[in-house]
């Protein structure tokens, strides 16, 4: 399995969010991840799908969807439609996680669950065979510029082993929050197969070379990881 770097635009100058996204494709990003907060679920209130579909226009690389919001289902088929690749759901909000991650799957679009800092790794358990992705949060959701929570390093190796039980060893897991060139390799190590990177790259003053220092990093922790891949 590679490794790949998703751009959060969460922290790009929403006013050029084009050159935005052309910039972290040129520095080697492999999907813009697009944060979709209500100002209920999480306190901060950020973009909806037509944003994500103007970014989809634009965009050569696919689009990452992550919804932290309190009623993910009635907003799965606008996303799909704005052009989403990949969209995740939280398990906090989902009483009937099995239903919509499904319902994800069949409009064509890779499904991830997230999970919180404080949400148990135990809460997948039963989805763990279904999931294309698990998205495991590093700092609390709401804002880009976080700290990376340390305790998230052995969280990424529970969760790796849940959907290696689960038989679905094909699915990869992405970490979010406070993901720079300092943590990259020990989350690689750990089991991360997707980066997201939101005040890493667009906070520096090129974020087309920050985009391609981190995945520099990744890619080198991979090799170093399992050096026969
Ligand atoms: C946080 C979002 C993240 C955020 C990451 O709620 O889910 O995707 O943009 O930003 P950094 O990389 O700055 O922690
Ligand atoms: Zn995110």
């Amino acid at each position: 399995m590679k490794v790949q770097i998703a751009a959060s635009i969460l922290s790009a100058d929403f006013a050029a969010l084009g050159a935005a996204a052309a910039a972290v494709e040129r520095g080697g990003a492999d999907l813009i991840h697009v944060d979709v907060m209500d100002g209920h679920f999480v306190p901060n209130i950020s973009i909806g799908p037509l944003v994500a579909r103007s970014l989809k226009r634009v965009a050569r690389v696919p689009i990452d969807v992550h919804l932290m919001i309190t009623d993910p289902d009635r907003y799965i088929d606008a996303f799909a439609s704005a052009g989403a690749s990949m969209i995740s759901v939280h398990v906090e909000v989902l009483p009937h996680l099995h239903r919509t991650v499904h319902a994800i799957k069949a409009l064509g679009v890779r499904a991830g669950v997230v999970l919180n800092p404080s949400t148990p790794v135990i809460a997948i358990e039963q989805i763990a065979g279904d999931v294309d992705f698990v998205l495991v949060m590093s700092v609390n959701p709401g804002f880009g510029g976080q700290a990376f929570i340390p305790r998230s390093e052995s969280k990424l190796r529970e969760v790796r082993e849940a959907l290696d039980r689960a038989g679905n060893t094909a699915a990869s897991i992405e970490i979010d929050g406070g993901i720079d060139r300092s943590n990259a390799a020990l989350v690689v190590a750990a089991g991360a197969r997707i980066l997201v990177a939101g005040s890493a790259i667009f906070h520096s003053s090129d974020p087309e070379q920050a985009t391609r220092e981190l995945k520099a990093a990744a890619v080198g922790a991979l090799a170093t990881a399992s050096p026969a891949l």
